[in-house]
């Protein structure tokens, strides 16, 4: 079996401690817009300027804060797709093939919180989360107003800070901020200490993050991508597995139990 699918499942019935590393092609099967290489992709259409830089917030936090707040509607009314399920059930299956303690770490870019609805845990998050707002001003978390987000709206004005009164932001990481270095470090070490990482669903581009399977391929990790279309890390990748997310993982999972 060497085929990219019975080379990836090798090396994880090999491996005790694994990384998923994923990015926005992680949940385009759950209808959540991908970032890049889509006609439709949110930086094909809009100005990541404008709508993701603490220079674009100050312009017209308006603005902004209806495009997060239509981002959290669309991911509110989805649900995730077969590919989070089989990463949630990732440690467990290779546990009743292997009998060994198996640990399955995600480390994800993603904002939209869908591995944990999953079922997976301690989830790392390098990009924060749309369900994780915080004010502007003093940094403190903040609160969503009542009710359902508005998908339509292109300005809707951000609620204010409850201790300074300052306006509340989205909590996620915009172009010209630096990562949650907790969550940067934490992923660091988790790479230094796996087997074998995933590579899903990520064009690749941006860093820090993709720094990661960059130095797990130094470290001589086994290093897979799933993405129908090889990424900007593919000469880092020992496997490239042209597939979808929610094809891909739901099938290895099966070959895991096999
Ligand atoms: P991108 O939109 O840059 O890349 C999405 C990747 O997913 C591409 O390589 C696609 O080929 C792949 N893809 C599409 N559909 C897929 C599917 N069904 N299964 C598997 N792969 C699929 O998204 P990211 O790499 O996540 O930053 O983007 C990185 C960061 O750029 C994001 O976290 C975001 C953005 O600006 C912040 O918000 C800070």
């Amino acid at each position: 079996m060497n085929t990219a699918s019975g080379q990836v499942t090798r090396a994880l019935l090999q491996s005790r401690r694994i990384v998923v590393f994923s990015g926005a092609g992680m949940s385009a099967e759950s209808g959540i817009g991908t970032f890049r290489n889509a006609p439709d992709s949110h930086w094909s259409r809009f100005d990541p300027r404008e709508l993701a830089s603490p220079d674009g917030w100050r312009a017209n936090p308006q603005r902004v804060w209806a495009w997060y707040e239509s981002r959290r509607a669309e991911v509110l009314a989805a649900q995730p797709n077969g590919g989070h399920f089989a990463i949630a059930q990732l440690a467990s299956a290779l546990h009743a093939r292997t009998g060994r303690e198996v640990q399955v770490d995600v480390v994800t870019q993603n904002v939209d919180n869908l591995h944990e609805r999953a079922g997976s845990t301690g989830v790392v998050h390098l990009h924060g989360s749309l369900f994780a707002p915080r004010c502007f001003a003093c940094a403190r978390p903040g609160a969503f107003a009542d009710g359902v987000p508005d998908r339509k709206a292109t300005e809707v004005e951000p609620p204010s800070c409850g201790h300074c009164g300052g306006r509340i932001r989205p909590g996620v990481v915009w172009f010209g901020e630096a990562m949650p270095q907790a969550e940067f470090r934490l992923a660091e070490d988790l790479v230094d200490a796996c087997d074998a990482m995933l590579v899903i669903g990520t064009s690749g581009v941006v860093f820090p993050a993709a720094e990661l399977p960059i130095n797990a391929h130094h470290l001589g990790k086994f290093v897979a991508e799933i993405n129908p279309t090889p990424s900007n890390l593919v000469q880092y990748m020992r496997v490239q597995w042209p597939t979808s997310a929610a094809q891909g993982l739901p099938e290895l999972l099966q070959l895991l139990k096999a």
